[in-house]
């Protein structure tokens, strides 16, 4: 189902009208569905059927104090990258025993805060990582539990900038070193060696490069036992893709014509996978971030004003890549539109924010309802990587944070004020 969803001509978050939550709270405003986002957690639940599992929520993903609570609460695990967000994951209450720790580049004190917490796994991204965190769990007279982190050399099909199984990009240890690499992990008796951890990138459309991955994997693991190495757990990363083109729909509105069809939903993911990966009778982890809270997430902006030269049509809004950057890091496309429909008229322009870039802008040459000075917008599917990522670049406090349930509405981060700009 969907949750932001236009009722006749008006934009709601379930049964809130958006236009009254920017009137009562400002804009730019960032709001949240709270059961779009419980829906897309247990979609995940049910399609990993009887496996044995655990979900571990991408932090980097939205970090908001609330939204992690709500999924703690639900039982998910964790997936973070830095002290940080281990420690906003255990402040909402995730389970140390549910959480998992990535990223290319650990500090030592980092280490030895999640060995202090007794996380339940690292993803080891490189040889020298496996020295550190033995040297760390040494000293502290622990054993660290541990995934090497594989890099597979497959194309997510995804934008280069978050691809990340490619024997180019940063992450993992190439496929052509794992078996050498496990080997000696296995020798390291501060290490106790669960598993294996894949992550190929975000926003994948496609099932074929999950299905080359856990094809992949499926064949290490074998090679590894005959080698000896008896792993028991696969970690297989997040990146499941979530659907950015034509998200809303109605008459009035421009739908963009594209061959890009529809994003296949968690379960269809899951049910491609599944079967390749239980063969090896291993626990199955995930870590989707995007695919949970992308479409349960709106920025409400407003039209300052509009501007034409021989060339283009600019709509200036109040809300900028500081707020939200993916456009201009990635080129990202999120649909806008109207909180309330009033004409059928449509326009090509470009959406563009106050700061002082020329990156900032939220759509290029894009054909939108008309809209005018004063006018509500809504940039579509922006529940990840959006308020994140945001900055106070330009001196701009970053926006507030709202979550709905039903036609309950709760302030889940006020909006930054001047003085905090400081
Ligand atoms: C190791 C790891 N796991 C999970 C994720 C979450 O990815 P997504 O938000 O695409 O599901 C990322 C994102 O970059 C990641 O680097």
């Amino acid at each position: 189902m969907n949750y932001i969803a236009y009722k006749e001509n008006i934009l709601y978050c379930e049964d809130i009208p958006l236009s009254e939550l920017a009137e009562e709270y400002g804009t730019p405003l960032y709001v949240y569905s709270k059961n779009q986002i419980l829906e897309k957690y247990r979609s995940f639940i049910s399609g990993l059927g009887n496996v044995k599992y655990q979900v571990c929520y991408a932090l980097k993903a939205n970090a908001n104090h609330h939204i992690l609570q709500l999924l703690a609460t639900e039982g998910a695990g964790a997936d973070v990258v830095s002290a940080g967000e281990l420690y906003l994951a255990l402040k909402a209450g995730f389970s140390p025993d549910k959480i998992v720790f990535a990223g290319v580049g650990k500090r030592e004190d980092e280490i030895e805060f999640a060995l202090k917490q007794n996380i339940f796994s690292f993803n080891v991204e490189s040889v020298s990582e496996l020295h550190t965190i033995s040297r760390v769990a040494l000293r502290m007279g622990k054993k660290a539990r541990i995934s090497l982190r594989i890099n597979p050399d497959i194309d997510a099909q995804s934008h280069p900038y978050i691809t990340t199984g490619l024997q180019s990009s940063k992450f993992g240890i190439e496929a052509s070193k794992a078996i050498e690499v496990y080997t000696y992990a296995a020798t390291l008796s501060s290490l106790e060696l669960v598993g294996i951890h894949t992550h190929i990138g975000s926003q994948i459309t496609k099932v074929e490069p999950f299905i080359e991955t856990a094809n992949y994997i499926v064949g290490l693991i074998g090679k590894l036992r005959e080698a000896g190495i008896n792993l028991t757990h696969i970690d297989f990363g997040g990146g499941f893709g979530v659907q950015y083109i034509n998200a809303v729909l109605h008459e009035a509105l421009p739908q963009e014509e594209t061959s890009n069809t529809i994003v296949p939903a968690p379960a269809e993911f899951l049910a491609a996978v599944l079967p390749i990966l239980q063969t090896t009778g291993c626990s199955i982890w995930i870590e989707p971030g995007r695919s949970i809270i992308a479409d349960a997430g709106v920025l409400i902006t407003r039209v300052i004003s509009t501007k034409e030269n021989a060339l283009k049509k600019f709509v200036i809004i109040d809300s900028g890549m500081n707020d939200l950057l993916r456009p201009s890091l990635y080129q990202a496309y999120h649909q806008i539109v109207p909180l309330s429909i009033n004409t059928y008229e449509t326009e090509k322009v470009d959406v563009v924010g106050p700061i002082c870039e020329s990156t900032d802008f939220f759509a290029r040459d894009r054909l939108l309802a008309k809209s005018n000075t004063g006018d509500y917008l809504a940039v579509l599917t922006t529940g990840a990587y959006g308020f994140v990522l945001s900055s106070n670049y330009n001196g701009r406090p970053r926006p507030a944070e709202i979550l709905v349930n039903g036609d309950r509405v709760r302030v889940i981060r006020p909006r930054q004020m001047m003085g905090e700009l400081e």
